[in-house]
């Protein structure tokens, strides 16, 4: 590991779940001219996001990231990214509100398209081929053809991120995330829910808070963190051809970024110390995840922090919890305790999806609310009795009204699922879910918070 680190020094590693590509000169051309685009972000975002980070690790802010287990070329379109982001921002608000801090804004988004799979093959009805991979890799669809793996992909999902974070940075800081319009946020959809009474009622009390700043005579519109967000970017840096080829040298420090995306992480499959995907992430500068499943050991995240944050720097490394809601007790506590006993600084973050995954009785993977409810649960619980702080969540969810995770306020059944089940992968949380999550999240925090009660920190926009 103490081997000089290169974009390209992963090679030399055993990889996992990274595809074998037909045609390699094909291959190695596409990837000489990604690593001729311009990059997705720029270093000091990032830079910045990993100053947020920190906030979180200290405690003094919240961590929200969230968005499609996978992206498609398919469903790729204006009104989905508005409806991601219009959810996504009543959910900072929801948690913004009771938690009284600033919450961290990361999408999985524009770039998030590569996906590891358990199985290297699917099989239906005594047909196998080779697994789906992400539309950056192969095609959902089930023929041969379409899960060859085609490198021509990737030069979609480049141009595909590109214009999803070129939306997303215009209603970031374009007039749409105003917390004026927080009224405006409610999709049609939720409107006559119980959630969209519970939100409403909130926004009504930002607009009275706003309005009686207004008469003191504060002037609002000279504060710019009422008129826009921070917003950042994130997804699983799984296909690392393609990563190495957005990892750039920044010409104001000198360090090498990923500029894929704001911040990166490792998923649960490929995070072995003397792999490839660890190598390529400890030579990076962003904030990066890693993916904490059941089967990782206290002693072996010890070693993997000692690579990827050797000088423990605050708000480099978050910490992603998926253990399952019945595992968190078994496995959550030896991992906080190691950590704290080697006093490393870490966002301990809980991603309540990808342990609590089933198959119905109809059939389809799905997750149901409750359990995702109740591994937050289990992770705020842990966090309070160990004095550690519960960071941040990490959810897979849409601004569409899929019906794809059981239960919710609105309770999908079983038979519902077949109904609206658009995902390509994983089951998402729809657009009510994911604001009923949101308030129920809130509570939490706000339990959390009390007893604690600090003056509440500067706000670096809403
Ligand atoms: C994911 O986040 O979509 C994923 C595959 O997660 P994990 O690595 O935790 O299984
Ligand atoms: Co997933």
């Amino acid at each position: 590991m103490s081997e000089r680190w290169t974009p390209d020094s992963w090679r030399k590693k055993p990889v996992l779940q990274v595809p074998e590509y037909p045609d390699a000169k094909a291959l190695a051309d596409v990837e000489a001219q990604l690593a001729t685009f311009p990059p997705l972000v720029f270093a000091g975002e990032a830079r910045n996001l990993k100053k947020q980070l920190a906030r979180v690790a200290a405690g003094e802010a919240f961590l929200l990231q969230g968005g499609d287990c996978a992206e498609s070329f398919a469903e790729h379109g204006a009104n989905n990214i508005r409806d991601f982001f219009r959810v996504f921002l009543q959910m900072a608000v929801v948690l913004t509100y009771a938690g009284a801090l600033p919450v961290v804004k990361v999408g999985r988004i524009a770039g998030q398209f590569a996906k590891p799979r358990s199985s290297p093959t699917e099989t239906r009805d005594g047909v196998e081929l080779p697994s789906y991979r992400g539309d950056i890799i192969n095609d959902v669809a089930f023929t041969p053809e379409a899960r060859i793996p085609d490198p021509r992909r990737q030069l979609m999902a480049y141009r595909q991120s590109a214009a999803t974070l070129n939306l997303l940075r215009a209603f970031a800081s374009g007039g749409f995330a105003n917390l004026g319009s927080v009224h405006q946020w409610m999709l049609g959809f939720v409107k006559d829910s119980q959630q969209s009474r519970r939100y409403k009622e909130l926004a009504d009390r930002i607009s009275d808070a706003l309005n009686f700043m207004r008469a003191c005579g504060l002037n609002l519109e000279s504060h710019p963190e009422l008129r826009s967000t921070d917003f950042y970017t994130s997804h699983e840096a799984l296909l690392l051809g393609y990563e190495q080829a957005f990892t750039r040298v920044d010409s104001t420090t000198g360090d090498w970024y990923a500029t894929s995306g704001h911040m990166i992480w490792i998923g649960d499959r490929t995070r072995q110390l003397d792999h490839a995907h660890v190598e390529y992430f400890r030579g990076i500068k962003n904030p990066i995840g890693l993916k904490c499943g059941p089967s990782l050991k206290p002693d072996e995240l010890i070693r993997l922090i000692d690579v990827l944050n050797p000088d423990n720097e605050p708000g480099r490394l978050t910490l992603i919890n998926r253990f399952g809601a019945d595992k968190v007790e078994a496995h959550l506590p030896q991992l906080v305790r190691a950590v704290q006993r080697e006093g490393r600084v870490v966002v301990w973050s809980c991603d309540p999806m990808h342990g609590n995954t089933i198959t119905s009785t109809s059939g389809y993977k799905t997750r149901p609310f409750d359990r995702v409810l109740s591994e937050v649960k289990a992770f705020f619980n842990v966090h309070a009795a160990e004095g550690t702080h519960a960071g941040g969540v990490h959810l897979e969810m849409t601004g569409q009204d899929v019906t794809e995770c059981l239960g919710g306020a609105r309770a999908i059944t079983d038979e519902d699922l077949n109904d609206r089940y658009h995902t390509a992968c994983d089951p998402r949380l729809n657009a009510e879910q994911s604001i009923d999550m949101a308030f129920l999240i809130a509570e939490l925090l706000k339990q959390d918070r009390s007893g604690k009660i600090k003056p509440i920190p500067a706000v670096a926009g809403f």
